[in-house]
Order: C-alpha cells, then sequence, then structure tokens
C-alpha cells in the first residue's frame, strides 16, 4: 500500500506546515500589538494601514527582512527607480530613469502598467486616492530614525 503511504506522509507535511503557519502568524499578532501599543514606534514598528496590506504578500519592509516576491520597501522614497542589488527586476522597471518620491510613487501606485508597461509587479494598482495617500505616508517612514531627525532640521 505505498499509495496510502505516501498520502499519510503528505498528511504528516501539511498539518506540520499548518501548525507552522500558525504560530508563525500567533508571533507576527504578538509583534503587531507591541508596535501599536508603543509610545513612538521606532524604524520597522509603525502601524501597518489596510491600505499597505494588499502589498504584505509581495513585499519585504523592514531592515535586513529577507526579500519576497518583490523588492523590499524599506527606504524605498528617495531610492533611485529598480535599485535594490541582487534584485530582478524586469527591464520596464530598470529602464525607468528617476528616483521614487512621492509624485513618481502615486503615479506608480495608482496603476503600475501605465507608469512603468510589462513591469512584473502583477496588481491592478490603489485607484482610491486616500488609500495611496495612506500608502504613500507609511512608505514615508521607511527609513533609520535619525535620517527622519536629520530632514526635521533641514
Ligand atoms: C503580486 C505581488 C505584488 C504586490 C501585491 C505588490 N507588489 Fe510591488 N512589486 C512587485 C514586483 C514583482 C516588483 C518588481 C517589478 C518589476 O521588476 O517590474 C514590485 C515593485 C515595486 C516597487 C518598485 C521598487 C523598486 O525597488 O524600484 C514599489 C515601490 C512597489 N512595488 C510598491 C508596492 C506597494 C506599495 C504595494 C501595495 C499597494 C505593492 N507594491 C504590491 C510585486 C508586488
Amino acid at each position: 500500500m505505498p499509495r496510502a503511504a505516501t498520502a499519510a506522509t503528505w498528511d504528516m507535511t501539511a498539518s506540520n506546515r499548518i501548525a507552522r503557519t500558525r504560530s508563525f502568524l500567533t508571533t507576527l499578532c504578538l509583534s503587531a500589538s507591541v508596535a501599536v501599543a508603543a509610545a513612538s514606534p521606532g524604524p520597522g514598528e509603525q502601524e501597518v494601514p489596510d491600505a499597505f496590506e494588499v502589498c504584505l504578500a509581495c513585499h519585504a519592509y523592514e531592515p535586513d527582512e529577507a526579500p519576497l516576491e518583490g523588492p523590499t520597501l524599506w527606504g524605498i522614497v528617495g531610492r533611485q527607480i529598480a535599485s535594490v542589488d541582487g534584485f530582478e527586476y524586469s527591464d520596464a522597471l530598470r529602464r525607468h530613469p528617476g528616483t521614487w518620491d512621492r509624485a513618481t510613487l502615486d503615479r506608480f501606485l495608482g496603476n503600475p502598467q501605465a507608469f512603468a508597461p510589462g513591469t512584473r509587479m502583477d496588481m491592478g494598482g490603489l485607484r482610491n486616492e486616500r488609500e495611496r495617500a495612506e500608502v504613500l505616508g507609511f512608505l514615508e517612514q521607511l527609513k533609520p530614525a535619525a535620517d527622519a531627525e536629520r530632514t526635521d532640521d533641514d
């Protein structure tokens, strides 16, 4: 009965995986509540706005986080377009000149394919202006705290 044995093995692997995912999610929830409870959040501890949740499937956003399907968004504002070392961008994005600032991000996020036809970012775009503003405000915080202070002093 090799077939049944294989099925049983698969079941065990699957339930292991579910158990692992569950404890991972618990950890995530715990860190989220810690972040919300902190009086002044440090880098990477900001509360994630609802509109950003869709991005989490493909993007890491904390320093030193392992990359997902998309490049990390840590330090995105002020960064040259398509410039994360070792990430394989589409030609569409790699050939796009400029840096990411509020205006370029607003256009890209509103309609990725219109901004960079052929981009691999497989996402319809955030058509809602308020949602884009929420995401942009969050992206602007993804930088070291010292950097933020220096900007304030300027
Ligand atoms: C289905 C996966 C997916 C989702 C969902 C997604 N992205 Fe992306 N994103 C990518 C990929 C892949 C790239 C690289 C695109 C390319 O090379 O053309 C990318 C690129 C980017 C870039 C350019 C980064 C750089 O280094 O130049 C930004 C900014 C970005 N995404 C922001 C977002 C935000 C904000 C959201 C949520 C509103 C989001 N993405 C949702 C997959 C995704």
